[in-house]
């Protein structure tokens, strides 16, 4: 959703229900009332049936036609205002939608209706806008509101009035967006992919000074204090996709500083698990967009549980940051490719932050091992740009797998979290069939679809476990595998193994991930542009997932 021309959506609307398409906008059999809609109505069959039967007819099969029907007839039965007549269709329809609807009788005014779909509203010199998110509105102004779930606004020309699900008016902050509308826009790369691959040691380093005060993370703005992280015994990390790869290898940094169990849940799998939590315990929930449907439900039912709520989150405003207890920003600026990268990297160092910082408060650590930790953390911008310096090689290299069918990322322990990682951009935007297996479950199945010119990308970084996954690397190229490696800078005797090593600078292990995911990124992004894709919009897939 943009900036919406009135008269154009009216007429488009009253042609439509002439057609029949699915298309929005859909309307009213009169045309008296027409919207928009983002998101699933979940009850929209049993609400279509009983319009049926009070005399409507249908046009589409869509769940929007469904809900602006609805809003028709309670308009209609009972002589109600648009505010009034919105609500009452709101607490009818089950699922998730940001709706603008408009009312023949009510000229100049657009009315939109939130519940866990994206929305942001934004006014400027005598116009408002409404979009899903912040980017689509910034060429044309920076004053938003963040409309609450259940909420209903009513945009007039310059002038946004809200309303709660008793349409009574309510008052919501204007918050200035502090990015400028460049930054939403490709600054000289061929691709937003790209621009956010080379973005990240400034993001990267963003991230870490924002919670950085005289060399020490702090944590101001959090609710948990030094005695009740101390009381914590089990952290749970709950995401979806990319950001789930980020609480894997978290999950390794956490269980290696502080004696916490770290359990790592897909949230869509969490939601609909009988799980016991236990009460001593922290919810962590990652996400860029903050408005993931999957991992806002469980946070959502970890909260209800009474269990306290940390987000590590990108986007200001979004559901996730409003509705957690705690809320880690991390300071990608808006990712527009739809695979994660920026995003990812700040998420990632949030994490090592967020692993530090329990251990300083539960004295699990020394003095000296957290300066020397924090130091390292430190050289992660300054290392992630040397890689990008070398990135000549990876396009190379990057020409031998254009035509590849199948692949398979290894690694062990933090390497085999950065390789589920590498797999799933791979296959995201080059549609290369990838799997990514813990090194040593490839003997467990996996080895028997090595074959000849199979391509295996190890990636080699922790000391403690180089040796085992040499061994494996061995294991598929005596079948035949091609085998390419990523390790950190010393390693050269990958190189008996690997028919081409990228070497990342050396760091502390722990952190190794912040850089040997960088070549898998320029390594995908250079076969997804060898195949002629579409890199920042890869098909079936969207940049927020807001529906299940
Ligand atoms: C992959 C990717 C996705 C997201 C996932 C979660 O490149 O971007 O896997 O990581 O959809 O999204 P957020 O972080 O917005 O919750």
């Amino acid at each position: 959703m943009s900036k919406i021309d009135l008269s154009k959506l009216y007429e488009v609307a009253q042609n439509h229900s002439l057609a029949t398409t699915n298309a929005h906008p859909h309307s009213s059999d009169d045309g008296n009332v027409v919207g928009v809609h983002n998101g699933i109505i979940e009850n929209y069959q049993e609400q279509r049936e009983k319009l049926i039967k009070k005399g409507y007819s249908f046009t589409s099969q869509t769940d929007t036609e469904v809900a602006i029907k609805l809003i028709d007839y309670y308009y209609k039965k009972y002589n109600l205002g648009p505010t009034d007549a919105i609500s009452r269709a709101m607490v009818r329809i089950r699922g998730s939608y940001a709706l603008c609807i408009m009312f023949k009788d009510y000229p100049g005014e657009i009315y939109c209706a939130r519940k866990d779909s994206p929305m942001i509203i934004g006014i400027s010199n005598g116009e408002s806008y409404v979009a899903s998110d912040v980017p689509a509105i910034l060429k044309y102004t920076r004053s938003v509101y963040y409309i609450g779930n259940m909420q209903i606004a009513r945009l007039q020309k310059g002038e946004v009035t809200f309303f709660n699900i008793d349409s009574e008016e309510i008052q919501l902050p204007l918050t200035e967006i502090k990015w400028d509308a460049e930054s939403a826009e490709k600054g000289g790369y061929k691709h937003f992919m790209l621009k956010e691959i080379h973005e990240q040691p400034k993001v990267v380093r963003d991230t870490i000074n924002s919670v950085l005060k005289d060399n020490i993370v702090h944590f101001d703005s959090f609710n948990l204090t030094d005695e009740e992280i101390k009381e914590i015994d089990t952290v749970y990390i709950i995401a979806c996709g990319s950001a789930y790869h980020v609480g894997v290898a978290i999950q390794y940094v956490i269980e290696s500083l502080t004696s916490l169990s770290v359990r790592v849940e897909l949230a869509s799998e969490f939601r609909y698990r009988e799980m016991k939590l236990r009460q001593n315990s922290l919810v962590i929930v990652i996400s860029q967009s903050g408005e993931t449907a999957d991992t806002l439900a469980a946070l959502r039912m970890s909260k209800d549980r009474g269990i306290k709520t940390l987000g590590i989150v990108n986007v200001v405003g979004s559901s996730i940051a409003r509705e957690a207890d705690n809320v880690f920003y991390t300071l990608a600026g808006p990712e527009i490719s739809v695979a994660t990268t920026k995003a990812y990297s700040c998420q990632l160092v949030a994490g090592y932050l967020l692993a530090l910082q329990f251990a300083k408060s539960r004295s699990e650590i020394t003095d000296e091992k957290y300066t020397e930790l924090l130091e390292a953390i430190k050289t992660i911008p300054d290392k992630i740009e040397k890689i990008l310096v070398d990135k000549e090689r990876l396009q190379w290299y990057s020409t031998k797998l254009v035509n590849i069918t199948d692949s398979f990322f290894i690694g062990r322990g933090i390497d085999y979290a950065i390789g589920m990682e590498g797999s799933l951009k791979l296959k995201e935007i080059s549609y290369i069939h990838s799997e990514a297996y813990a090194a040593g479950e490839l003997k467990h199945g996996p080895i028997s679809l090595i074959e000849d010119g199979t391509v295996v990308i190890s990636v080699v970084t922790q000391d403690k476990l180089v040796e085992k996954t040499i061994s494996n690397m061995v294991e598929v190229k005596s079948r035949g595998a091609k085998v390419m490696a990523v390790t950190t800078a010393g390693k050269y005797f990958l190189e008996d193994t690997a028919e081409f090593v990228c070497y990342v600078p050396a760091i502390e292990n722990l952190f190794a991930g912040s850089l040997s995911v960088v070549p898998l990124q320029l390594l995908s992004y250079y076969v997804s542009i060898g195949k002629g894709f579409d890199v920042d919009k890869p098909r079936n897939l969207a940049k927020s997932v807001t529906v299940e």
